[in-house]
């Protein structure tokens, strides 16, 4: 009786050791792959291969690509979609000729980018970029009015690239044209490839060569130097904090915080500037129907409309004036902006960068964003509607529900062991 009794507390113990190990393998399994998987989708670049008639490599792309595509979506009003080339593309329609060559990515509902090459004796180089997306996607272009698939073509600065050399440019490389704006970085590409495999050795753009030297002297000698070479990397700029009040008295009615970027067209470079808090002179108006913040700075003035229509609000429009200390002022408006949408009474917020392309000659980039251009009270901040982007932090919620989950069984288990356990035991002792 004894002896049986120690030989089934043994069994017992062992059944649970092994029902913990299952367990255990089973939680880490679930949320390495949910990591795994969020790993994956965070990290987009895409990476294809196109072979040619004879089943030779022929083209290579490593690459990633963010796209801003403004589209209406009523009479004068518009919205801007953000979206990034996917991993998993197609390569149906690429062509490897001699002379000329064809990378053509399809992807979602529709949608294509397609890369034009050509080459001379020792070099070859990108004529254009075409990029075709179909408004009918309504997943993508949400209430867009239009169901016409649309086309542009960028004309990238990718030239005199030795021949069975790859390209290399970890820069940002930002094409607007029309309503679209594509940023390409850390690209990989090879055309032409020799002998069927990728070359060992790169043609890097001069963007990559310049960023890496060129920063500690600039910020000394932005104000002083007129004539210096486009700055390649700005720093961040400074978020300020803006509100205005209806008068001396009172606490804010409209507030604000942003660090703002202006990305402006000269001839055919794009300069940049960021607006300097310290240096910005606030104005601006609240009303029932629609709100004004004004900055203006030595360079900049800015002047935000928000609407509010009823229940929400949004920012309607924009007008940007830019002053360079050489070069001409350019001046941009956009009267039927829709975004930065929340319910009045909240405020709307994006930490990440945001791209907000006013006109093909002005683009706005905004960091760690948060407005609030009507009900304010006491002077704070109401709840906050985020933008999509910052809800990539999402990514944490399956994880978190897999380790829940595993937990709650471990409970379950554990108590009805115990239970089982003590069960026994009171049979036994009577
Ligand atoms: C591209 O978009 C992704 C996600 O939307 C973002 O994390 C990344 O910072 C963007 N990169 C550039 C260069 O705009
Ligand atoms: C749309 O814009 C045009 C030109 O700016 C204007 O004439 C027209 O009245 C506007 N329509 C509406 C409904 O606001
Ligand atoms: C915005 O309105 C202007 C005229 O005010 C018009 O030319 C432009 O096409 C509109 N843009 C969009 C995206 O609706
Ligand atoms: C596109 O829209 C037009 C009218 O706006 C309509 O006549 C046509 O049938 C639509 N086509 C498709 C494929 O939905
Ligand atoms: C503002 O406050 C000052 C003193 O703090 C007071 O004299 C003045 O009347 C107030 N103005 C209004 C409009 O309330
Ligand atoms: C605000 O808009 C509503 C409806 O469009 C209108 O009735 C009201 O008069 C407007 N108020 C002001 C102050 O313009
Ligand atoms: C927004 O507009 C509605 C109606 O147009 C108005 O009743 C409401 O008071 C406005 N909200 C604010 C905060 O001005
Ligand atoms: C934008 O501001 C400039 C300068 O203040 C002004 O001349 C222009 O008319 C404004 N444009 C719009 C559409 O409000």
């Amino acid at each position: 009786m004894h002896i049986w009794k120690v030989a089934e507390v043994e069994r017992c113990f062992r059944v649970k050791c092994f029902g913990y190990q299952i367990i255990m393998f089973w939680c880490a399994f679930v949320v390495f792959f949910l990591a795994l998987g969020n790993e994956l989708h965070l990290s987009h670049a895409t990476e294809v291969s196109v072979n040619n008639t004879e089943n030779k490599l022929c083209l290579y792309a490593n690459l990633m690509v963010n796209f801003s595509v403004t589209y209406e979506v009523g009479v004068n009003k518009s919205e801007t979609v953000l979206f990034v080339l996917p991993e998993n593309v197609t390569t149906e329609g690429s062509i490897c000729n001699n002379t000329t060559s064809t990378l053509k990515l399809g992807f979602g509902d529709g949608h294509s980018w397609a890369v034009e090459f050509t080459k001379d004796n020792k070099t070859y180089q990108v004529d254009s970029i075409v990029f075709t997306y179909n408004l009918n996607d309504s997943r993508v272009f949400t209430n867009s009015t239009s169901n016409e698939t649309k086309s542009v073509t960028a004309k990238p600065r990718i030239t005199n690239v030795g021949v069975d050399t790859y390209y290399s440019c970890k820069s940002e490389n930002v094409q607007r044209v029309e309503s679209v704006t594509q940023t390409l970085y850390d690209v990989t590409l090879q055309a032409f490839v020799t002998n069927g495999s990728k070359s060992d050795t790169d043609t890097v753009c001069t963007a990559d060569l310049t960023s890496t030297t060129v920063a500690p002297t600039t910020t000394v000698t932005t104000t002083a130097a007129p004539t210096s070479t486009p700055t390649p990397t700005l720093p961040t700029p400074t978020t300020g904090n803006y509100s205005i009040a209806p008068d001396f008295n009172s606490t804010a009615c409209l507030m604000a915080t942003f660090g703002l970027r202006i990305g402006f067209k000269q001839g055919d470079k794009v300069e940049t500037i960021n607006l300097v808090p310290s240096a910005t002179e606030v104005g601006g108006a609240c009303g029932v129907n629609s709100s004004i913040l004004i900055l203006t700075s030595d360079t900049i003035t800015i002047m935000f409309t928000f609407s509010n229509d009823s229940k929400k609000f949004h920012l309607h429009a924009l007008n940007v004036t830019v002053k360079p200390a050489t070069g001409v002022a350019v001046v941009a408006a956009n009267t039927n902006m829709s975004i930065w949408v929340a319910a009045v009474g909240s405020s709307y917020m994006c930490n990440r960068e945001q791209t907000l392309t006013v006109t093909e000659t002005l683009t706005l980039y905004t960091f760690k964003l948060r407005v609030q251009p009507f009900g304010v009270e006491k002077g704070e901040f109401a709840t906050a509607v985020e933008c999509f982007m910052d809800s990539d932090l999402s990514f944490l919620v399956p994880i978190a529900v897999g380790v829940a989950l595993c937990f709650l069984i471990i409970l379950v288990l554990i108590s009805y062991l115990i239970g089982r356990r003590k069960s026994r035991t009171g049979y036994q002792s009577v």
